[in-house]
């Protein structure tokens, strides 16, 4: 009886210091957000990490297992996901907002839609003023036609002196977001992007690089490799690129014309999963994480952008090699309508849509 009681009164969170009232049945996220802080967020199901804060005292009940999105050590030293926690009486918790402190809202007009394959096209938006990013980054791209809808995508291609970025959006059944930038010509009209958001950025070192992208998930690797080739930075790269069929390859000459300028061992193998047996495909075939253990260079570091699947699948087989928790980088994505928040992988819609 006294539990329900209690369950019934809201409690308090203090968040950097300021108190903040949190609802029976709250999250943290939604409780700061109600109450006007500026709490770093992005998909509110757990598939991000943005809204990560450290619990300093009290206790929460997770909505969903955060395990296997925030590191051990994270873990270890007492990360939450706001956006999964509803405190158990009185909590306080500390996060970094620096990143929402340089997070912005720049309008722009798309002037550009590029179709790279049958479903995916290249969205270029030339911004009124620029925006700092890092490569790897993400940001919330709202049309104007479609203000209800915004939708998350990496940056394509590292800061341009001009304020163009470029976005790759894979066109999703059903989407009204991509199907609009896949279909229809949306040229001339106005897009908000809202960012930069997410830590998928490349880590200083000399560990070689093993990049692993699975379809649309190539934008970021791609920008992170045209960043550190202008900045020198001349460590081995094996960039694998898993697809479906020959279709779905996009970008090839870019990243050829990448590898021939790299200042180090550059190693690109594509992989199709679904080559026929009619096709003329020569390269190599099946899953693109099966490629892992035969190129997994001694020592190196591993960035992983594709769906959930093939991100579960390449942590285990880099686990497995012995590849360190905090070596592993990952940026998952897949589309907002594959599942309840409460599944395994949980939902961001990162790059893709309902
Ligand atoms: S906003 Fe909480 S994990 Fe994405």
């Amino acid at each position: 009886m006294f539990s329900i009681f209690r369950s019934r009164h809201p409690g308090t969170a203090l968040i950097n210091g300021e108190p903040v009232l949190v609802d029976p049945k709250e999250t943290l996220l939604q409780a700061a957000l109600r109450q006007g802080i500026d709490f770093p967020h992005s998909c509110r199901v757990g598939g991000c990490a943005s809204c990560k804060c450290k619990l300093v005292s009290g206790r929460v009940r997770e909505l969903t297992d955060s395990g296997y999105i925030l590191t051990d050590e994270e873990l270890d030293a007492g990360y939450i996901l706001a956006c999964q926690s509803v405190p158990k009486g009185d909590v306080h918790i500390e996060v970094d907002l620096s990143q929402q402190r340089a997070r912005q809202q720049v309008a722009g007009k798309i002037i550009a839609q590029e179709p790279l394959t049958h479903d995916i096209t290249r969205l270029v938006v030339q911004l009124e003023e620029g925006l700092a990013y890092k490569a790897g980054q993400y940001a919330d791209l709202t049309l104007d036609c479609l203000p209800e809808a915004p939708r998350s995508f990496s940056f394509a291609s590292p800061v341009q002196a001009d304020a163009k970025v470029s976005f790759f959006v894979r066109r999703v059944p059903g989407g009204q977001f991509t199907g609009r930038v896949c279909g229809e010509s949306l040229i001339g009209q106005g897009i908000t992007v809202d960012g930069p958001l997410g830590d998928f950025t490349l880590r200083p070192g000399a560990a070689p690089l093993l990049l692993v992208a699975g379809g649309s998930g190539l934008a970021p690797l791609l920008a992170i490799l045209q960043d550190a080739l202008g900045h020198g930075v001349a460590r081995p790269v094996t960039l694998l690129f898993g697809a479906r069929e020959e279709r779905d390859l996009y970008a090839i000459e870019a990243i050829q014309e990448l590898a021939k300028q790299w200042p180090a061992p550059f190693r690109f193998i594509p992989v199709l999963s679904e080559a026929g047996p009619d096709s003329s495909w020569h390269g190599a075939k099946g899953l693109v994480t099966a490629q892992i253990p035969a190129l997994l260079e001694p020592g190196a570091h591993a960035y992983l952008c594709g769906p959930p699947g093939m991100i579960d699948s390449a942590e285990a087989l880099l686990r497995e090699a012995g590849v360190a928790r905090e070596h592993i980088h990952a940026d998952r994505f897949t589309n907002r309508s594959q599942g309840p928040a409460s599944t395994r992988h949980p939902v961001i819609e990162h790059q893709q849509e309902n």
